[in-house]
């Protein structure tokens, strides 16, 4: 089902999230030795980072089938039960942004995930049944990018938790060479380098950016991706020498010329720039927090001296830098 040729296919061919791949690949092992479906798995942090990719190399190392789907795409319980009841035995069952279910679904869903049963009720009155159908052993992969949203019973169910981190650029310098050799495009160490360090510690957006760039490299620099056909292409993308674009930067400059750099509240922010808070909380804080340009305080966003700085402006220092 996941056809992107980019993405790895066995944890040996993934890179990067030393500390999940060490562990999640002992959790396989011994699942595959004691011939168990392996225990439900939850993958949370920003998007981009691997959650779905991750999902695929479970299934292929267990040597079983994977399913995709999605909170927001199972409306009905009989949505989920449909699902579930297709599976094979020690299938992976993939839902992405699973704390987008509804309650209804979550309902059918615990004693799924617990039990390996449906638990189905049907009709009213007189006319009410109950029908407990067991269900094929599998496996829940789930992730989200707010491990903080999902409910407490949902949460108790996945027996792995893994939180996915940011990239360095030396590991996205070597998914972009990687990458490269797959699609066939020239390209020097150094280049793959510009693209990662501008790539805010992100697969998603180094890939995005390495076809991209090949693009200028194709049509207006010669072909091959040096540092500097690299540069070009990623200067005429609006995206500056630490990776922010366009977008990063309208956020900081509203947070620093509307607020005086805060402390001002998500939701007045998002107003001001015309984005959904969510959006700014699960695509622009969370490398502007890494990177040491934002902080979250009790009173609101604020951003630091590093950004004014990165910025050309003047930091006042008055505000409250929630330093
Ligand atoms: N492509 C996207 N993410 C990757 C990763 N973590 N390792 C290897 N290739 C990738």
């Amino acid at each position: 089902e996941v056809e992107n040729p980019l993405r790895p296919r066995t944890l040996g061919e993934y890179i990067g999230q030393e500390k999940v791949k060490e562990n999640l690949s002992v959790f396989i092992e011994a699942a595959k030795q004691r011939k168990e479906s392996l225990d439900h798995v939850l993958l949370y942090g920003p998007p981009g980072l691997g959650k779905t990719t991750l999902a695929g190399i479970v299934a292929n190392e267990l040597g079983v089938n994977l399913r995709i789907t999605s909170g927001p795409a199972i409306e009905k319980p009989g949505d989920l039960a449909a699902i579930l009841t297709n599976l094979n035995p020690g299938d992976v069952l993939f839902i992405d942004e699973v704390h987008r279910l509804s309650r209804s679904v979550e309902e059918i869903l615990y004693p799924a995930m617990e039990d390996f049963a449906l638990d189905i009720i049907t009709g009213k009155g007189q006319m009410a049944a109950s029908y407990h159908l067991p269900l094929p052993k599998f496996t829940l992969v789930g992730a989200t990018t707010r491990a903080g949203q999902l409910s407490a019973p949902l949460r108790d169910r996945f027996g792995v938790v893994l939180r996915l981190e940011l990239y360095t650029a030396q590991e996205l310098a070597r998914i972009v060479t990687r990458s490269a050799r797959i699609l066939e495009i020239p390209i020097e160490a150094d280049g793959a380098l510009e693209i990662a360090s501008r790539s805010r510690g992100t697969p998603r957006i180094a890939n995005r950016l390495l076809k991209r760039v090949r693009d200028f490299a194709q049509v207006i620099t010669g072909g091959t991706i040096t540092r500097e056909s690299a540069r070009i292409g990623l200067d005429r993308l609006e995206i500056d020498s630490i990776g922010l674009d366009a977008n990063d930067r309208r956020m900081l400059r509203a947070l620093i010329q509307f607020y005086k750099g805060g402390p001002v509240g998500l939701e007045t922010l998002a107003a001001a720039i015309g984005e959904e808070a969510v959006t700014i909380e699960d695509i622009y804080e969370p490398y502007l927090m890494q990177i040491g340009f934002l902080n979250r305080t009790p009173r609101g966003r604020c951003a630091t001296a590093a950004a004014y700085e990165h910025l050309g402006l003047e930091f006042s220092g008055s505000g409250d830098s929630g330093q």
